[in-house]
């Protein structure tokens, strides 16, 4: 099962694949309008880059101090990893951090994404910074600098203390202020070379997945505690920024959201419903509450909502955040219908079904629908505004082995970034303001609970044989691409 498949409800939609899908209310699935550049071409000074996370790349899971995280705990309970793999040591990027930058500037790119581990700073969420981990971190850094490639850091791609887990993890309000303190350190010893940063990597993919479905770590299937989790992560946004801000104002802080357009499975009013409170539950429920300080109305049942999600007076001023920009996360759409079924969250009856629908599928089995790349730009900035945006991921799962020539002939990748290239050069000419983009990933790595079954990369890395990379066809011809500032 695809790890976004949100079928938690054990709902059967009973509709053919082929089935048509009408717009959404409230969410239009527009088609193309004549755009003032042709497809394909850039602004000038557009960013190139692409994205990694620490426990999908470093390795090195108990190495110079390092604490656990839930993602080393989670990882060796069984059944929960495919072939029962683990990120200890991944790419082994803790150590090969100067292959990584030469692969960055082979492909020409001038912005990597990557996420610092928590654990490699405060060990148990707590306390005083592990010298070592922070030293990993510059090193890296610096390495960026000299290379002439923006260092662009996630504070948070889901790797929490275990120790913080122990206290009630993200459903323990407290959690927001340990993640303030651990902003707080970062930025006084980063700040200085680091000025871009995101708070979080997909809300909604981490909250849900980890404490609603149970498919992440921490593993627990608790629709009310995920409620309540999701708001310390809001909180948690305000706060986070603040410590960041406090630091130097100069800081450009964002956060990266998971986003997909939510399309009704039929043209049905229960199932065009149902896809308007699954937009407001997985598109707009992170953002907005942190852009206006309220959460989506038509979720939560009005009279509910605060007591659901442990809303405390004065909270709409702790979560809000005027951010500096935002990121965006995209790679298929969602097919939502109305259910009957007990949801577990009071009031709720949406059942989606992620990355499904008529036509190809990338080897993950996720639809390819550049089309909703361009629709979900235009949805979101009907909320985020004139505020820049960065496509801080985009990709596709095809797990070509090396050929006969030793090279990874990924013609399907290429094909795929092609689409969604001109899907996103179409809403920049319509006028959405992206300023970046940044590929899903520079390297084949952990993916999760498919372990090492499901390769991103531009790279390919060769797990058995020392972690070695080889740069696939895709990230050869990405460079040309980042050369030309065009699709070629
Ligand atoms: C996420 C993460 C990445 C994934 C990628 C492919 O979106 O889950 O940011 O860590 O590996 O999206 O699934």
């Amino acid at each position: 099962m695809n790890r976004r498949d949100l079928l938690l409800y054990g709902l059967a939609s009973g509709l053919s694949a082929t089935a048509a899908l009408p717009p959404a209310s409230g969410q239009a699935e527009t088609t193309a309008k004549a755009s003032r550049a042709p497809e394909g071409q850039f602004p000038p000074g557009f960013l190139w880059g692409a994205a990694t996370a620490a426990y999908q790349v470093e390795g090195a899971y108990n190495e110079d101090g390092k604490g656990e995280s839930i993602w080393d705990r989670f990882v060796l309970a069984p059944g929960k990893i495919k072939n029962g793999d683990t990120g200890k040591v991944a790419c082994d990027s803790y150590h090969k951090w100067r292959e990584d930058v030469a692969l960055l500037k082979r492909m020409n790119l001038k912005s990597y994404r990557f996420s610092t581990a928590w654990t490699r700073i405060q060990p148990n969420g707590v306390g005083p910074a592990n010298t070592k981990g922070l030293d990993y971190y510059s090193r890296l850094t610096d390495a960026l600098l000299e290379a002439g490639i923006r260092p662009f850091a996630t504070l948070y791609h889901w790797d929490l203390p275990q120790a913080l887990e122990d206290r009630g993890g993200w459903a323990n309000r407290d959690t927001a202020g340990r993640y303030a303190d651990y902003c707080d350190i970062m930025a006084r010893a980063l700040g200085d070379r680091i000025t871009n940063w995101s708070l979080f990597n997909e809300s909604k993919a981490f909250t849900q997945l980890g404490y609603w479905t149970g498919d992440f770590a921490p593993g627990r299937k608790d629709p009310l505690a995920f409620l309540k989790v999701t708001h310390t992560v809001n909180l948690a946004h305000g706060m986070g920024f603040r410590a960041l801000k406090a630091v130097s104002p100069k800081l450009q802080v964002g956060s990266v959201y998971d986003v997909s357009p939510q399309y009704p499975a039929s043209a049905s009013e229960a199932d065009k419903a149902a896809a308007v409170q699954m937009d407001k539950l997985s598109n707009l429920w992170f953002v907005q509450p942190v852009l206006t300080g309220a959460y989506p109305d038509g979720v939560l049942p009005a009279d509910r909502q605060a007591e659901l999600l442990g809303f405390l007076p004065g909270d709409d001023k702790v979560m809000s955040a005027d951010l500096d920009f935002v990121g965006l996360n995209y790679y298929s759409r969602t097919r939502v219908s109305h259910t009957d079924t007990d949801t577990g969250i009071p009031g709720f009856h949406a059942s989606p079904e992620w990355a499904v629908g008529a036509g190809e599928v990338t080897d993950f089995g996720w639809n390819i629908y550049p089309q909703g790349f361009y629709d979900i730009l235009k949805r979101m900035q009907a909320v985020t505004g004139m505020r820049p945006i960065e496509i801080t991921e985009n990709g596709a799962a095809y797990n070509n082995r090396p050929g006969a020539d030793g090279q990874i002939h990924d013609g399907k990748r290429i094909d795929y970034l092609r689409l969604h290239l001109n899907a996103l050069s179409r809403a920049i000419a319509d006028g959405v303001p992206v300023r970046a983009y940044h590929c899903w990933s520079l390297m084949d790595n952990f993916e999760w609970a498919s372990g090492y079954t499901e390769r991103f990369g531009l790279t390919w890395v060769d797990f058995d044989n020392g972690q070695k990379r080889t740069v696939k066809d895709s990230g050869e011809w990405y460079a040309k691409v980042v050369a030309a500032n065009r699709v070629v």
